[in-house]
């Protein structure tokens, strides 16, 4: 799980080469490098630390040269070592090669590489690429014949760049099941992880296929079948992302920025092509079993959709986490799979697609990358439109997915009966005023959030609770405290609490209570149940709630008030002050927030 990229230009590359690699820097963080062809030899500068500390000591950009590779790299293979860190060079030193993804023949062809008398660096399964082109090459002398020979002996995933000395001007790519795409500028074509690799330079690009290879001149490209040899013709697809939707535009982080886009990213979702929503809902229809799945915040995303498809539309649509899918997922031709992926790079989701549709299933897929091999994969893909989300932890594009979600619930409650046009229309009436509370809470409450986020920014655990609609919540509001503040926070139903978990609860044990507005008297009550019981155990509280009088005051120590507002978007509220709740308290406790320890955006190894 890293990124890659390339430029084969006419000018010093040095500069928008490590660029390339800050904008993919999301992918992964622990060592970076570059490879530069310049007159006499290709100059390798790698070293383990984020790209600006890498730069800072080791001048990545120094080099002078028109044909350049670079990676950033979340180690699998191998330590996060200097030797480890990529580009890998060859013997000979003429071959220099990025990777991601897994080699898993590596250990055989390792072991004979060596008693071929090849040296290695690295721990890495990497190394051998290089090492098999460079033991390929003398044979025919021709570098593309010795690239695609080593390719095919390779098995596991890969995107893979290449530069030589034999031929200075060109970079060898190859794509299977890791992402990779090709940028076409003027006077300079790029390779890139995704288009944030390229954005700055071009909005044109080709998407490569599995087992597709590419050989990329600053002027010109080819793409060719891996296997056949036949020249594959691409279309070129315009990226509708521009360079500054990726940038921080004044915000500290990407976190907090992306957090603020939500009002627009609602708009955006309830805009998505009123088509294919119809489409879905029908493949829904069509199926005897429908699945969502998804992987960390997009299984919360799927969760938080299987309680609208039961409330709303009178369909069970269990969900999944990806990881599991082979071993709990009942498939069939007239099952329907819908994956729901960020990055729509998701090792676990795609695979579980994949197992779908080798048992005849059909397969749809919400995702936020436009030709990403989710996107590509599925049978019906509908693209979120959130535009780029770089912050590692996701906010805003999970709360379109589940917007999105909402509205196929609504249009398959429609054609099940469940919803007439008329409520339909009048809950989509009610989502559209929650880019405006959004807004609101965002103006008008997140000091008081700050706030309260620094006073408790030393607790070490928490439990977040809620019933129905709100559990989901609670999970993702958990996840988001784990991922970016690496505080403990424990999800679950408020009613799960009294079978064994309230053993827990003392005056140190501090919770999180989703309350929904008191319209739902019963979940209301039920909740306001669930506070009583900590209470009562001297537990320590903060409520989410709607200003409704009745018992709050007296059971919650802290309290944020939410604006009123109708249960379907309820939720949505909730989540974003946990958003924000868990941001300030990473901010308070001095945290990575953009990149935070271990993770990485798509998880492209299983
Ligand atoms: C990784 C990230 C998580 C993310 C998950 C799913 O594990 O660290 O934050 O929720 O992938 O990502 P996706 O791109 O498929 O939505």
């Amino acid at each position: 799980m890293c990124g890659i990229s390339g430029i084969a230009g006419s000018k010093n590359i040095g500069v928008p080469l490590l660029e390339s690699i800050k904008h993919l820097e999301y992918r992964g963080y622990d060592s970076c490098g570059v490879a530069i062809m310049t007159p006499y030899h290709i100059e390798v500068r790698k070293n383990i630390g984020y790209v600006d500390e890498v730069n800072e000591r080791e001048k990545l950009s120094e080099p002078q040269g028109e044909i350049g590779i670079a990676h950033t790299r979340w180690a699998t293979h191998g330590g996060v070592t200097k030797e480890n860190t990529h580009p890998h060079l060859s013997c000979n030193k003429d071959f220099a090669v990025v990777h991601n993804g897994i080699i898993s023949n590596y250990m055989e062809i390792k072991k004979w590489l060596i008693g071929e008398g090849h040296k290695f660096h690295s721990e890495t399964d990497t190394e051998v690429i290089v090492h098999l082109i460079e033991k390929y090459f003398p044979a025919s002398k021709d570098v593309e014949n010795a690239f695609v020979m080593a390719i095919k002996q390779l098995e596991g995933t890969y995107a893979i760049a290449m530069i030589t000395t034999n031929e200075k001007d060109k970079i060898f790519c190859a794509k299977r099941e890791s992402p990779l795409v090709i940028g076409l500028g003027d006077g300079a074509n790029y390779i890139g992880s995704d288009f944030n690799a390229f954005i700055d330079y071009t909005k044109n690009a080709v998407v490569l296929d599995d087992d597709e290879y590419a050989v990329i001149l600053r002027d010109r490209y080819f793409i060719k079948n891996t296997f056949s040899g036949d020249i594959v013709r691409k279309k070129i697809t315009q990226i509708n992302w521009d360079s500054d939707m990726a940038k921080k535009g004044g915000y500290p982080h990407y976190m907090l920025k992306e957090i603020y886009e939500q009002p627009q990213c609602v708009i955006n979702a309830m805009q998505v092509d009123k088509g294919l929503i119809r489409k879905l809902s029908e493949m829904i229809m069509e199926s005897n079993r429908v699945y969502l799945i998804g992987a960390g915040t997009t299984y919360y995303v799927s969760l938080f959709s299987e309680y609208n498809f039961s409330s709303i539309a009178g369909i069970f649509t269990p969900a999944i986490s990806s990881d599991e899918f082979k071993n709990l997922g009942e498939v069939d031709k007239d099952s329907l799979v819908i994956a729901i992926s960020q990055s729509g790079e998701t090792y676990d989701t795609l695979n579980a697609l994949k197992f779908a549709k080798s048992r005849g299933a059909k397969t749809s897929a919400i995702v936020n990358v436009m030709g990403s091999s989710i996107a590509r994969f599925a049978d019906h893909t509908i693209m979120q439109g959130s535009g780029p989300e770089i912050c590692v932890i996701s906010t805003k594009a999970a709360l379109s997915q589940m917007i999105i979600l909402l509205m196929v619930a609504l249009e398959v409650g429609v054609i099940n009966k469940k919803l007439t046009i008329k409520n339909k229309n009048e809950i989509e009436r009610n989502i559209s005023m929650l880019p405006e509370l959004i807004q609101k809470i965002l103006n008008e409450k997140s000091g008081f959030i700050h706030t309260i986020a620094y006073k408790f920014s030393h607790i070490n655990n928490w439990l977040y609770l809620g019933r129905g609609k709100y559990y989901p919540i609670a999970l993702e509001s958990s996840l988001k405290m784990k991922e970016v503040a690496y505080i403990h926070a424990e999800g679950m139903p408020a009613g799960f609490l009294k079978h064994g978990t309230i053993a827990l609860i003392d005056e140190k044990l501090y919770s999180i209570i989703f309350m929904p507005p008191k319209s739902n008297e019963e979940l209301y009550n039920l909740s306001l149940g669930s506070a009583e019981e900590i209470k009562a155990r001297k537990g320590f509280i903060i409520g989410f709630h709607f200003g409704e009088k009745g018992g709050v005051e007296r059971l919650f120590n802290e309290e944020i008030i939410l604006p009123k507002a109708q249960e379907v978007i309820a939720p949505f509220l909730e989540l974003v002050v946990a958003q924000l709740f868990a941001y300030f308290t990473a901010v308070a406790l001095k945290r990575n927030i953009d990149k935070p320890r271990s993770l990485a955006k798509s998880v492209t190894v299983a």
